[in-house]
């Protein structure tokens, strides 16, 4: 019987927290959603003494989800601690996550602490922490870069104070695999206590080893590996929840090891993500890009018309990609409309199937075949459009190779009532205190440019430091996707527009990445 692994994601955690990964509370639980249907063990929340925003969405994440545990990260500080529990404690499986740097070079260097200050600390803060909760996690930062004889004693001093997981963090994605498995069997090997708890690895990919090193550790004995969707995280990113997943499902007798995960998910609740940071991973990116399951060499396509296992090692099928496009038109009804939705795994309430239902019309009128992926981009655009403070209502836009590009916009700018459940407040630069209509002009290095202009004329300036147009299904009528990420001094933000118009999409995709500046 091979061992069951907890996966613990941290997509709303170590992956939100990278620049332009940034996500809205009601974002957030969409995400949490996603990774409790598909079963992750473990999702870890946020980060809640790093904000009050944070605070509350660990909140809302804890009151929404179920079947899995919600985990806070803080360090080994009490109103750190005392913050992580206050916002998870109504959760089914709260999980307090302690950590503290164990490398010389951090604590040194970082933490001014010296060795036997961090031991006490670390012990300190698991025994603060077992006072509101049973399951602490306790996480040593650059463990891979840390002494491991004084690893081993900080794990013990955890242990021995409550801990009932320790996680090896290369925090810098800097372990070779064969180096992360003999890590993980020196610290079962050499650390009091060990066997009564829990062992994670929590790899990021600097060098690309990331998916490596979970595996890695999972073979070496660890039983927790630590993940996000897409594999986003701080710099190149952590080891991506996908590939880890269907790494253990693909390769279990390999690694005498599987997890609960349901893969059939996958490539949905990557999607999502996609569609609500603004991602748009790399063609070739395994499982979830473009190409993944794409067979261009003859060779390949005559091996996989015989048999799909000559060139596939994973069916597309295990992990949802959709395998029939279900095309509706015009004069489909809202009963079938209604089906579609439901097939593709989502759940719409009344109004939200009425808002998307419209959009559907729209597009149907401007579009002859509306494709599941074109309903999927309605129903991940529709909230959230209408959710902004600004809000498209009309442009006009003119162009042409021997003028500046000209934009004129209308939009509304105010806090939806039902979003504010009050008055609006007046967020604009110059006191609209109410919502209201404001059009805006702008010239411009073409229309783009010129409609952002327009955009920043009112929002204040952002510069635009990525754009790029994607059609999201083939033919010259298909939906456009726009990706914007944007940049103000404070942060950056990413932001997602569909619409059958470039210039449309491209300026519903800039609204949304200002609107979450906000
Ligand atoms: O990478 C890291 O070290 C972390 C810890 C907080 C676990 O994310
Ligand atoms: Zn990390």
């Amino acid at each position: 019987m091979p061992r069951t692994i907890k996966i613990l994601d941290t997509t709303l955690r170590d992956g939100e927290q990278s620049p332009g990964c940034s996500m809205k509370p009601a974002e957030k639980l969409e995400v949490a959603r996603a990774l409790e249907r598909l079963r992750v063990d473990i999702i870890e929340a946020g980060f809640p003494a790093s904000s009050p925003g944070d605070k509350d969405a660990v909140a809302a994440v804890t009151g929404q989800i179920k079947d899995c545990a919600v985990a806070a990260l803080c360090r080994c500080r009490d109103s750190d601690i005392y913050a992580a529990w206050d916002a998870l404690r109504n959760a089914a499986a709260p999980r307090l996550h302690v950590f503290l740097a164990t490398s010389d070079l951090h604590m040194e260097k970082k933490l001014r602490m010296t060795r036997k200050q961090v031991l006490d600390s670390a012990a300190d803060a698991v025994r603060y922490a077992r006072k509101y909760c049973t399951d602490v996690q306790f996480s040593a930062e650059d463990a891979t870069r840390s002494d491991r004889d004084f690893l081993c004693r900080v794990f013990e001093a955890a242990i021995a104070a409550g801990a009932a997981t320790v996680n090896i963090a290369d925090t810098v994605g800097y372990a070779l695999p064969e180096e992360l498995s003999a890590l993980v069997r020196y610290v079962f090997e050499n650390c009091k206590g060990i066997e009564g708890v829990t062992v994670a690895v929590h790899p990021h990919n600097d060098l690309g080893m990331a998916t490596a090193n979970a595996l890695a550790g999972v073979s070496a004995g660890a039983g927790q590996a630590e993940v996000t969707l897409c594999g986003i995280g701080e710099r190149a990113g952590n080891a991506s929840l996908e590939e880890t997943v269907m790494g253990l499902r693909t390769r279990q007798n390999a690694l005498d090891a599987s997890c609960r995960v349901e893969t059939r998910h996958i490539y949905r609740s990557a999607r999502l993500l996609q569609s609500i940071i603004g991602l748009q991973v790399q063609p070739n990116k395994p499982i979830i890009g473009k190409n993944a399951f794409a067979h261009e060499a003859g060779i390949h396509q005559h091996g996989v018309m015989a048999d799909r296992l000559t060139y596939e090692i994973i069916s597309p099928e295990s992990v949802g990609i959709p395998q029939r496009e279900m095309v509706l038109g015009k004069h489909s009804g809202r009963r079938a409309f209604e089906e579609t939705v439901k097939s593709l795994g989502f759940t719409l309430d009344e109004g939200e199937l009425q808002t998307v239902f419209n959009a559907f019309k729209a597009l149907a009128d401007k579009k002859k075949a509306v494709t599941d992926s074109d309903i999927e981009a309605l129903i991940k655009d529709s909230g959230r459009e209408a959710e902004g403070y600004y809000r498209l209502e009309s442009f006009v836009i003119n162009s042409g190779n021997t003028i500046d590009g000209t934009a004129i916009l209308k939009l509304t700018v105010g806090q939806p009532a039902a979003e504010s459940g009050q008055e609006a407040s007046p967020l604009s630069p110059d006191a609209l205190d109410s919502e209201s209509s404001v059009t805006l002009v702008a010239f411009g290095d073409g229309p783009v440019d010129a409609a952002f202009k327009a955009v920043n004329s009112l929002a204040g300036e952002f510069t635009l430091k990525s754009y790029s147009l994607n059609a999201i299904t083939d033919g010259g009528d298909a939906l456009g996707e726009a990706l914007v990420r944007i940049e103000n001094g404070k942060g950056q933000y990413t932001g997602r527009g569909v619409s059958t118009d470039i210039i449309e999409a491209s300026i519903k995709a800039y609204l949304n990445a200002v609107n979450k500046s906000l």
